[in-house]
């Protein structure tokens, strides 16, 4: 399936096809009004999008280079379409942003997630983040 993937940088038009998707992709949370249409112009060179052959959308990935911390960049965002998990997709795409952070001389990602978002945490664990809670918050850090 990987192979006949395309993984391209966003676009402005990929935000509406992303609200579309998100409720059913986080299993009924709506979380659209969090999810900011500037991230995928203005950080397109760290946020991806995944299309089937058809064109379909596959997986998305917002991130960004910290601009307060200077050896970090965030991912804020990952989703894969339900049909598509445990192929390996997320990671594939935690790792071209991790090439791209480290070509921008990070060395650390992070990123937070909710604890009601049990597969999350998780996840982040399996591939290897260490987690820390801080006030309620759960943090997520990985050296790259
Ligand atoms: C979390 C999510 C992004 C994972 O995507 P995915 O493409 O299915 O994950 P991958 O296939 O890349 O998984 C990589 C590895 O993690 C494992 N894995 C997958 N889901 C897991 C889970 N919930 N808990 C623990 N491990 C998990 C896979 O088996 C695989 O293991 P291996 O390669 O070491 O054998 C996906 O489930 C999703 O989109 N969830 C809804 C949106 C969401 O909650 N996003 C995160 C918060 S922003």
């Amino acid at each position: 399936m990987l192979e006949k993937m395309k993984i391209r940088n966003s676009e402005p038009t990929d935000y509406e096809r992303v609200m579309k998707v998100m409720v059913d992709w986080w299993g009924g949370r709506d979380l659209r009004s969090r999810v900011y249409e500037d991230l995928f112009l203005h950080f397109k060179q760290t946020s991806f999008i995944v299309e089937d052959e058809k064109g379909e959308l596959m997986a998305f990935l917002l991130g960004y280079l910290s601009q307060t911390f200077i050896h970090e960049a965030y991912i804020n965002w990952i989703g894969v379409h339900p049909d598509h998990r445990d192929e390996g997709i997320a990671r594939m795409l935690y790792e071209r942003f991790y090439e791209v952070a480290r070509a921008n001389g990070r060395n650390r990602v992070t990123c937070r997630t909710a604890l009601v978002n049990q597969a999350s945490m998780k996840w982040h664990q399996h591939i290897g983040f260490a987690v820390e809670e801080k006030n309620g918050r759960y943090f997520f850090s990985r050296e790259i």
